[in-house]
C-alpha cells in the first residue's frame, strides 16, 4: 500500500503519456497500439441513428441529466443484463464518456481531505480527479500474473477518513475481471465502514474469458454505489463520449451536481444514437465481443513468440507483457525507443501507478485495430529478437 503524492506526477496538469506517446506514433509514422480506441467504425444502425438524430433537428441542448430516451434505454440495460432496477428520473445521469462520471463521482461525492482507496495499476485520470477533488488517494496493489490483491492491504487502506472506494472491473490497464470472491471482500469493506462505491465497468461487455459481475448486484451494494460505463467501448464510438452513472437517488443527485458545472449537458443526437444501441441488446455487441477475443489472441500469440511474457487479459482493449524476459530493465525508455526500433508504440505500464516500482518492466499494447494492422505490429517488433541474441 503506498499514498499518493499530493503533487508532482499525480499533478493534474502534466502532459498524460498518451498525448507523448500518439505524438511520437504520428511523427515516426508508427503503428499505435498505445492509446486504445478501435480502428474501425462500430455498427452501422447506430452511425445511422446519429445521422438522423442530426437531420430530424436534435441539435440543441438537451436536459442535463440526458435525454429521456437514453435513460430509460440505461435502465433498460441494467434491469435485462443484470437484474437491477434504477428509475431514470433521478437514478440515472448521462455524463460526457465515463470520464466526466469519474470526475463528477469524485468531485460530487468527496470534500476536500477525504480517504478514496484505489486499485494501482488504474485508469490515469483516477489520481487526477482525486487530487481536482481535493481527495487524497491511497493505493492497493494488483500483482501479476493473476492481478490478484491481498485482502489485508485493502483493510488496511482504510482510515476513519475514507469516502469511497474506486473499482474499475473489467480493468484498464490488466484486463483483469475481478472475481465474485474479490468484489465480496471490497462489498464487505464497504459495508462494514459504510463506504460509497464507485464502479468504473466500460468494458462490461468486452468481456472473453469469464463473466463481469457489478459491484451493485452483491449484497447491500446498490444503494451505496455508483456505477459508471459507456457507450464508447461497446459501441467502437470511443469519440462520442456518450457515458452514464447509475446509483441511488441521493448520490446520483450529487454527481449531477458536479456535471451541470463540468459540461452542463452532453451532445444531443449522439445520445439518440446510443439509445437505439441499447436497444439493440446482444446482437449488435456480440460480434465485437467475438472478433476482439480472435485479435487478442492474435496479438498475445505474437508476442508470447517474441520471447515476452504475455498476461493474457480476460477482458478489455489491451495486452499487459513483462519486457524483462527480454532482457529490458526499463519500459519508459523500451516504449520510447520502440517507434525507430520497430514501428510501433505502445505504453509504459508505470504510467498507470503511484509507486511506479510494480509496474517497471510492464508495457501495456492496444489489440483494438484491424488484424492487418496487429500482423504489420507483430512484424516490426520482430526486429527485437535479433537484438537480445
Ligand atoms: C477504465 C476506463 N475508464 C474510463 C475510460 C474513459 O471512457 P470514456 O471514453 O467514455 O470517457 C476509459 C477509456 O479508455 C477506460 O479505459
Amino acid at each position: 500500500m503506498s499514498t499518493s503524492p499530493p503533487s508532482g506526477r499525480l499533478a493534474p496538469f502534466a502532459t498524460t503519456i498518451f498525448a507523448e506517446m500518439t505524438a511520437l506514433a504520428v511523427a515516426t509514422g508508427s503503428i499505435n497500439l498505445g492509446q486504445g480506441f478501435p480502428d474501425t467504425d462500430g455498427p452501422p444502425e447506430i452511425l445511422e441513428a446519429a445521422v438522423a438524430a442530426i437531420r430530424s433537428g436534435e441539435n440543441q441542448y438537451p436536459p442535463s441529466a440526458g435525454v429521456p430516451a437514453l435513460r430509460a434505454a440505461i435502465a433498460d440495460h441494467q434491469r435485462r443484463c443484470y437484474g437491477l432496477e434504477y428509475d431514470p428520473d433521478g437514478e440515472v445521469l448521462v455524463t460526457t464518456g465515463a470520464t466526466e462520471g469519474i470526475a463528477a463521482a469524485l468531485i460530487g461525492l468527496c470534500e476536500p481531505g477525504d480517504g478514496v482507496v484505489m486499485f494501482q495499476p488504474f485508469y490515469d485520470s483516477y489520481a487526477a480527479c482525486a487530487a481536482i477533488s481535493g481527495a487524497d488517494a491511497t493505493m492497493v496493489t494488483l500483482r501479476a500474473p493473476d492481478w490478484s490483491f491481498d485482502p489485508d492491504e485493502l483493510r488496511a487502506a482504510v482510515s476513519p477518513r475514507t469516502r469511497l472506494v474506486l473499482l474499475n472491473s473489467p480493468h484498464n490497464p490488466t484486463g483483469k475481471v475481478f472475481s465474485r470472491t474479490e468484489l465480496e471482500e471490497v462489498a464487505r469493506v464497504c459495508r462494514e465502514h459504510d463506504l460509497v462505491a464507485v464502479t468504473d465497468e466500460v468494458y462490461e461487455h468486452l468481456v472473453y474469458d469469464g463473466e463481469h459481475v457489478p459491484l451493485a448486484t452483491l449484497e447491500g451494494m446498490r444503494d451505496r454505489c455508483v456505477s459508471l460505463s459507456s457507450a464508447g467501448k461497446t459501441f467502437s464510438c470511443t469519440g462520442w463520449k456518450i457515458g452514464w452513472a447509475c446509483g441511488p437517488s441521493r448520490l446520483v443527485a450529487r454527481v449531477r451536481a458536479a456535471k451541470q458545472f463540468l459540461t452542463f449537458a452532453t451532445g444531443t443526437p449522439f445520445q439518440h444514437a446510443v439509445a437505439e444501441g441499447l436497444a439493440g441488446g446482444d446482437r449488435l455487441v456480440t460480434p465485437l465481443r467475438d472478433s476482439l477475443r480472435e485479435r487478442r489472441d492474435l496479438l498475445c500469440d505474437g508476442l508470447e513468440s517474441l520471447g515476452l511474457t504475455v498476461h493474457r487479459p480476460a477482458a478489455t482493449y489491451f495486452a499487459t507483457t513483462d519486457v524483462a524476459s527480454i532482457g529490458e530493465d526499463d519500459a519508459v525508455t523500451f516504449c520510447r525507443e520502440l517507434p525507430a526500433r520497430c514501428g510501433v508504440v505502445a505504453v509504459p505500464s508505470s504510467v498507470f501507478y503511484s509507486d511506479p516500482e510494480p509496474g517497471r518492466t510492464l508495457v501495456r499494447w492496444a489489440f483494438c485495430k484491424r488484424p492487418e494492422v496487429l500482423r504489420e505490429a507483430l512484424t516490426g517488433l520482430q526486429a527485437l529478437v535479433p537484438a537480445r541474441r
